[in-house]
């Protein structure tokens, strides 16, 4: 053990540099080889996150524009009914020629005008313009008929509407067959 002292007591001073020199190599090794791994698994990490990134896309999930609304039995010749406003923002009217969906945007500025039963007439709260019970504009700002939308028979009898499709009455697309459901 005492020898052993004297031995470590007696290396060479070049011995000792020598040594010294090593440590200093093998920690600038070490560290550049954890650097290197770091930067190799910040890589892989970013390179998996892009990758993740690229199989969820930025997509904006509106809600469907389809809507199916029951049966025409639950609509009364005559009336509007006032059943999908909150939900839809639709009408539903039924006369004796057929059944059809008006949209309920003001075609002034866009707000959502009231059906007065007792009047006969949609009449929007904010500038007044109003339109009677098939739509047409005839009092206040409003520029244009409110529009109506497709509507069909779903294969389980039900009223489907899309409010995708939109029928002007100044194009005359009023007439077209999607544009009311003969019942
Ligand atoms: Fe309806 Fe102006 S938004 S009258």
């Amino acid at each position: 053990m005492a020898e052993q002292a004297v031995e470590a007591k007696a290396k060479p001073a070049k011995d000792k540099d020598k040594d010294e020199a090593t440590d200093t190599l093998w920690s600038r090794r070490d560290f550049f080889s954890l650097a290197g791994w770091a930067g190799f698994v910040a890589t892989v990490g970013l390179s998996s996150l892009y990758f993740l990134r690229l199989l969820f896309p930025r997509v904006l999930f509106e809600p469907s524009p389809l809507f199916k609304a029951g049966k025409p039995d639950d609509y009364t010749v005559g009336e509007v009914s006032v059943k999908w406003i909150k939900d839809e923002r639709v009408w539903i009217v039924r006369e004796p020629t057929g059944i059809y969906a008006v949209l309920a945007i003001c075609t002034h500025l866009g707000c959502t005008p009231n059906w007065l039963k007792s009047e006969g007439k949609y009449k929007c709260p904010c500038h007044g313009s109003g339109f009677t019970m098939n739509g047409v504009n005839f009092e206040g700002p409003a520029p244009r008929a409110l529009e109506r939308l497709k509507i069909s028979l779903a294969p389980d009898g039900q009223i489907l509407i899309d409010k995708s499709k939109k029928f002007l009455y100044e194009k005359g697309e009023w007439d077209k067959s999607e544009a009311v459901l003969k019942v």
